[in-house]
Formats: C-alpha cells, structure tokens, sequence
C-alpha cells in the first residue's frame, strides 16, 4: 500500500511517501480501507520528535479515521466487508477497571492511532474491532474524519472536567484549532451564557461566531483580560479552556471567576506557567489537566452530530500524497477546523 511513515523526527523531509505492506489485521482487529484522515497537532509533533519523548519509529501518522472495513480478524465479531465507519482514536487494554469503568483513557496501555501505532496516512490501517464505530448517518468519510479525537477531548474537558454548566461564561482560548472549534460548539451546547472566543486573526473570529461565539478577541491587537473583564463586568469566566499554554494560561488565570475552572489539553506555546497559588486558594479555583475522553464519550457525543447540534469543521480537504502541504499549512496557523486528508 501507500503510506507516509516517518522513520527519523525531521522538518516536512521526514514525511516518506513510500510502499509498504499492506497490513494484516490480528484475531480482535479489523483492517479499514482508508478514505479520510484529519490532520492534528499531534501529527507535527509525531514528525518534529518531542525532547524527552519515545516515539515508536517507524511509524505512520494519522489519529482520525473514516473508511470501510476491509478484512476482519477471526475473533473480531460481525463486521461487513465495505462497511463504513468511523475509528475511534484511542486503544487500551479493554478489560482493566479503568477500560470497564469507562475511562479507557486513564488504561496504563492507552495509547493513540498513529502516535503509538500505526495510523492513517495511508491507503489501510489495523485497528482493534472495539474501536469501529458506525459512519454517522449523513456524514461524508472526511466529515466523520474530522471530528473523533478533537470532539472527545473537548467533550471530556468540559463536560467531565470543568463540568460547565448552564448560563456559566466560558473562555474558549485558539478558536480556529480543531480542539476550540469543537469546544466552542459543545460550550454553546451546554448552555454557556457568554461563549468568548479568541485567535489570532480576524477571518478566524468570524468563523468563530458562526460556530456560537458570542464575543471574540483578536489577542493579537487587544488584551483578552481586560476584554473578558469587560464583557463579564468583573467577574471573570467560570470556565477556562486552554491548550495554548504559557503566557495565555498565566493570563487566564486572571479571568477566572471564582469557583472557576481552567481546564487545558495541551501546551503548544510552552509547558512552564507561573501559578499564584494564594489566589488559586483564596478564590476556590481549579486547574484541571484533560487528556483525550473515554470510547462511551465519544458514543455519547456522536449522537449530538448526527442530530445537528454539533457539527465537524472542515477548513480543506486535500489528496493524501500531499500531507507533507497539508502539515504546512497546519503549522502556519492559517486553517480554521480540520485540514482532512483524502484517500482515493
Ligand atoms: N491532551 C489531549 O488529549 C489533546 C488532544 C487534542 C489536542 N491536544 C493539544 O491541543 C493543542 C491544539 O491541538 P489542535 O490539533 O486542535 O491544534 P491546531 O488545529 O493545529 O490549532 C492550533 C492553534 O493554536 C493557536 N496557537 C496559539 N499559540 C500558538 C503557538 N505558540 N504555536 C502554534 N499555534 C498556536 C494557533 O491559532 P492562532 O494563530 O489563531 O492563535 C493554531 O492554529 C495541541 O497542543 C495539541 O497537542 C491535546
Ligand atoms: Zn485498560
């Protein structure tokens, strides 16, 4: 098959468009006939390496998956050949009490397509069984594509974490990320009174009311603490949601009201924050560390979609044997949702 697999870290060089087998699947796995992958900043740092991080190379990128069911292993149950569906990203033990009490994500095995094993950049991948889910009714393979990993993290950081409540204000930190366009919907969802959302442009904001913003700061040209005091008279946010790190989670701190929550994935700017802990006391506030969300999450959330209430944000589409472009121009900040790879 056809596939990019990266064998040493490097710049977009490290992406090889090569040949390789073409994948069997073991007795609980099926193997998909890839038809669409969106793109993560997982992905970059997969490729870039991260210092003090063991990938296991050589390795084909790619976490979110949509395509058909191509093979099935002899005990991976009832699947059709030409089914489509979706993959759940995250793969765990499965029989832990951790994976039996749906937190699958807290498994000491947990690991993610195409971080901790193959992926799906490339024309089949392996999974196990227990993470095919049915193509949401009405979806396109890169529509479906676009959503497994960055919905079920955004659900889990606010839903389960932050427990964000009805008519609470939210702070919904890089909008135009995958992780935000999905946070931004799901805060609307759940009743959020103010939804403010910030990025580094102005193209994205807009993009960003359309997804249920109710006020957006360019945090390039106006400070977002005082624009969150002043939309909040104050009082600050309930609930922070955060993966940029650094200097925005220093800030943020600022605006959470108290009871508040910030609640952060990722830490893409920097990993080292001041934190005054007398306040964080004082005012009875949180930090709330996320990582991905549990396989009933995600079931949970794919009902919402495929009622309309949320929906995946496609900024491009473009063939697979242009990820080495797609990555580009995901690390040039420009896109708005998911940039999806498509199979043919
Ligand atoms: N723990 C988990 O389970 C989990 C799951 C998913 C994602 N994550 C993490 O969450 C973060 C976002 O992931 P994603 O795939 O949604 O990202 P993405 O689609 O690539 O979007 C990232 C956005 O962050 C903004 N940003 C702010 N400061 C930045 C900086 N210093 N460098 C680069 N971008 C910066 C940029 O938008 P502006 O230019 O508009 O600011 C950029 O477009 C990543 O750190 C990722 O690893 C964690
Ligand atoms: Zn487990």
């Amino acid at each position: 098959m056809r596939a990019f697999r990266i064998s040493r870290h490097g710049g977009p060089e490290a992406l090889e468009w090569t040949e390789l087998p073409t994948p069997e699947p073991g007795p609980t796995e099926v193997r998909v006939r890839v038809r669409a992958c969106a793109l993560n900043r997982l992905d970059l740092w997969v490729r870039d390496g991260v210092p003090g991080h063991q990938f296991p190379l050589p390795l084909v990128p790619g976490s979110e998956i949509a395509g058909e069911i191509d093979a099935v292993g002899a005990g991976a149950g009832d699947h059709e050949i030409g089914t489509p569906v979706l993959l759940a990203p995250g793969v765990s033990c499965g029989h832990c009490d951790r994976c039996i009490g749906a937190e699958d994500m807290l498994c000491e095995s947990y690991g993610i397509l195409g971080e901790h094993r193959d992926g799906g950049y490339a024309e089949y991948v392996v999974a196990p069984a227990r993470n095919v889910l049915p193509l949401p009714a009405g979806l396109s393979f890169a529509q479906a594509a676009a959503l497994p990993l960055v919905f079920m993290t955004a659900w889990h950081m606010l839903v389960t974490r932050a427990r964000l409540r009805p008519l609470e204000d939210v702070l919904v930190h890089a909008a135009g990320s995958g992780v935000s366009s999905a946070g931004l919907q799901i805060a609307k969802l759940l009743g959020a009174r103010h939804v403010i959302a910030t990025a580094g442009s102005d193209a994205k904001l807009e993009k960003a009311t359309r997804l249920g913003a109710t006020h957006t700061v360019n945090y390039r040209e106006h400070d977002f603490v005082a624009a969150v005091r002043e939309i909040t008279g104050r009082k600050g946010v309930e609930v922070v949601f955060d993966h940029v790190g650094g200097d925005t989670f220093e800030k943020s701190l600022k605006v959470l009201a108290r009871g508040g929550r910030l609640v952060f994935c990722g830490a893409t700017a920097a990993a080292a924050a001041e934190v005054n802990l007398r306040m964080l006391f004082f005012k009875n506030q949180s930090i709330l560390g996320s990582t991905m969300g549990s396989l009933a999450e995600l079931r949970h959330l794919l009902k919402f979609v495929v009622s309309g209430a949320l929906e995946p944000v496609i900024d491009r589409t473009l063939p697979l044997a242009q990820a080495p472009a797609a990555q580009a121009a995901l690390e040039s900040r420009e896109q708005f949702g998911k940039i999806v790879l498509i199979v043919d």
